[in-house]
């Protein structure tokens, strides 16, 4: 969380900042700052809010090629102004912007700066406080950047300027992500390449643990040990159009909508010449060898993985744990002999997950990432990787990341099962490209979910959302995505769970959503309903074509059973959408979160 971006060449430097962190806000949008040098001096703005709010207090007069910036997800501190990057030393000589978390900044504090009256509750003070320290003591601004470094013990992305030295920003990254884009006449460092674009589309990437000297003209990267790093930069694949909205009034409702070319395009990507479905031989023959999987993310994705698990027990017969990351770190499971990991980020840099790779590495084991965003740090720490090819995410709340997890998920246990002569009667191709055109159809009847979410949620304090097997993963993302948009207390609850204690929480009027796209639960979950219509609830039923029964309230499209998960979710997330709407919420950048969540 957090994002931070930085400018040295010969354009005004407080534009860019200020587009870079608009591209950033998804990291956190509590508060928001820039510090640009000129010859007069340093010159600070922040604001608590959005970026829009600090673009109000920037002073367009002030003329600068030099300048840093940050967009907030707090961590330590308030969300106020005097919180918000850029943070700077006592005597204001060094200003900083830091993403990630000074696990140790109390301990620096009482070793070093006993003696510093500190501006704010961060952590990220402690940084900038102790670089100046270590200069009065003598040190170059340089190596006492780098002494600095060495005593810190977590996760840091960081750009600091220094008021006596307008020609240079030191960087410096650990867990946290940074990259440095290359530009002719000047630089950049931003926490994500689409930050950037507007400038440049060729970056270099930094690994844990290096320091960076930028200059408009030269960039170096060293270890923290001294020693220059040679790097290839690299193309960003992405297009700055990728991540605008067009003339969509949300990304959220933007990216519901592509998730039908996002599952063409990943049949597309995982076929081979004869269009059959085909996995890297290495990833199918890891899978393969694992005598159990254990599936580990976080939020909409542990609810993918939660669908995973049926897939790779139903189609290629390999026993699969579904784990919530935060959990398994510090509560690991008795583990098997052979164990596969399979991570699941839309990101790959969410830190549970990652502390969860940190730990099984440790013990040896293997692991696969399935993600969004190449070069992520999950990415580059696991053995394999296989990409989601859904395009940039930008609302908060996951949509077709989902869906596209839940894809590839399906398309792995198909190969490996294929690998492992296990026919599994399905023409997953076929079965995707069906999946498409219902996604489409879906996607036509918004106006169906709208009315639903009008009817059903607009006076509604909370709502639940009951489902078995298949239906119940999604029922958990279906509340998740009502929850986290629209601020309505939502649950998702196994059907058969209800009369062991949810069913007190049904009163007149209480919303509840079903899905009934299973045949064998199909009655069970009728059943369920009517337990709760018969004590109040307004029920709202959506079926499969095949399965439907009078009454309900929408029925989706057919298409393969094991399949379901990926259509039954788009009412739900229309509906989350135009509830959270109808409410004034901010759909893209609800409250208190950030896309991207690397802190544990
Ligand atoms: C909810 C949502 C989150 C993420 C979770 C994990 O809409 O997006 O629950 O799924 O924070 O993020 P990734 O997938 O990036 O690891």
């Amino acid at each position: 969380m957090c994002g931070i971006v930085g400018y040295i060449g010969n354009q005004d430097a407080k534009e860019i900042l200020l587009k870079g962190l608009e591209k950033l806000e998804y990291r956190g949008y509590d508060s928001a700052g820039i510090a640009v040098i000129n010859e007069a001096g340093v010159h600070l703005f922040k604001e608590k809010g959005r970026i829009a709010e600090l673009r109000k207090i920037v002073d367009t007069e002030v003329s600068a090629t030099v300048g840093i910036g940050h967009t907030r997800w707090a961590t330590h501190g308030k969300p106020n102004k005097i919180n918000a990057h850029p943070h700077q030393s006592a005597s204001e000589r060094f200003t900083i912007v830091h993403n990630g978390v000074i696990e140790n900044y109390e301990l620096l504090i009482e070793e070093f700066l006993s003696d510093v009256t500190f501006k704010s509750d961060t952590d990220t003070e402690v940084i900038v406080q102790l670089v100046e320290k270590f200069v009065n003591e003598g040190l170059e601004v340089k190596e006492a950047f780098r002494k600095t470094l060495s005593k810190l013990e977590g996760s840091y992305a960081i750009a600091m300027i220094d008021r006596h030295n307008k020609e240079t920003i030191y960087v410096a990254k650990n867990k946290s992500p940074l990259l440095i884009g290359l530009g002719d006449g000047f630089n950049v460092v931003a926490s994500d390449a689409m930050a950037m674009l507007q400038v440049t589309k060729e970056f270099v990437e930094l690994m844990d643990k290096e320091m960076v000297i930028v200059s408009e003209d030269n960039v170096q990267i060293l270890s923290l040990t001294g020693e220059n790093v040679e790097r290839k930069p690299f193309i960003a694949k992405l297009d700055a159009s990728d991540i605008e909205k067009g003339t969509y009034p949300h990304y959220m409702l933007k990216e519901i909508d592509e998730q039908p070319i996002v599952i063409r395009k990943i049949v597309k990507e995982y076929s081979d010449n004869q269009g059959d479905l085909q996995i890297d031989q290495a990833i199918v023959d890891a899978v393969k060898a694992a005598d159990r999987l254990y599936i580990v993310a976080a939020g909409t994705s542990y609810h993918a993985g939660m669908i995973g698990k049926n897939f790779f027990e139903r189609l290629a017969k390999i026993p699969t744990e579904v784990h919530v990351a935060s959990e398994f770190v510090y509560n690991t499971p008795l583990l098997t002999k052979k164990p596969l990991f399979i991570f699941i980020s839309q990101s790959g840099e969410t830190a549970d997950s990652r502390a969860v790779l940190v730990k099984i590495k440790e013990l040896g084991y293997n692991a696969l990432t399935i993600t969004n965003v190449p070069g992520s740090t999950l990415s580059r720490e696991a053995d394999h990787t296989l990409l989601l090819h859904a395009g940039p995410e930008i609302a908060v709340a996951s949509t077709k990341a989902y869906t596209a997890q839940v894809a590839v998920l399906a398309i792995l246990a198909q190969v490996v099962a294929k690998g492992k002569n296990i026919d599994t009667k399905i023409d997953l191709s076929r079965e995707l490209s069906i999946v498409a055109s219902a996604m489409e159809t879906l996607c036509d009847h918004r106006e169906d979910f709208e009315k639903m979410a009008r009817e059903f949620l607009t006076d509604a304090r909370n709502a639940f959302f009951i489902g078995r097997g298949l239906d119940y993963a999604v029922c958990l993302e279906g509340a998740l995505k009502l929850k986290e948009i629209s601020y309505i207390q939502a649950e998702g609850f196994a059907g058969g769970e209800l009369k062991h204690g949810p069913i007190a929480l049904i009163e007149d009027g209480t919303p509840v959503f079903a899905l009934a796209t299973q045949e064998n639960v199909n009655l069970n979950i009728r059943g369920n309903v009517k337990e709760v219509v018969s004590r109040g609830a307004n029920a709202c039923i959506i079926s499969m074509k095949g399965l439907e029964m009078k009454g309900d309230a929408f029925v989706l499209p057919e298409v393969h059973p094991i399949l379901t998960p990926l259509i039954s979710v788009i009412p739900l997330q229309f509906i989350s959408y135009y509830a959270a709407l109808h409410r004034g919420c901010d759909v893209d950048k609800p409250r208190n979160l950030a896309k991207s969540v690397t802190v544990e």
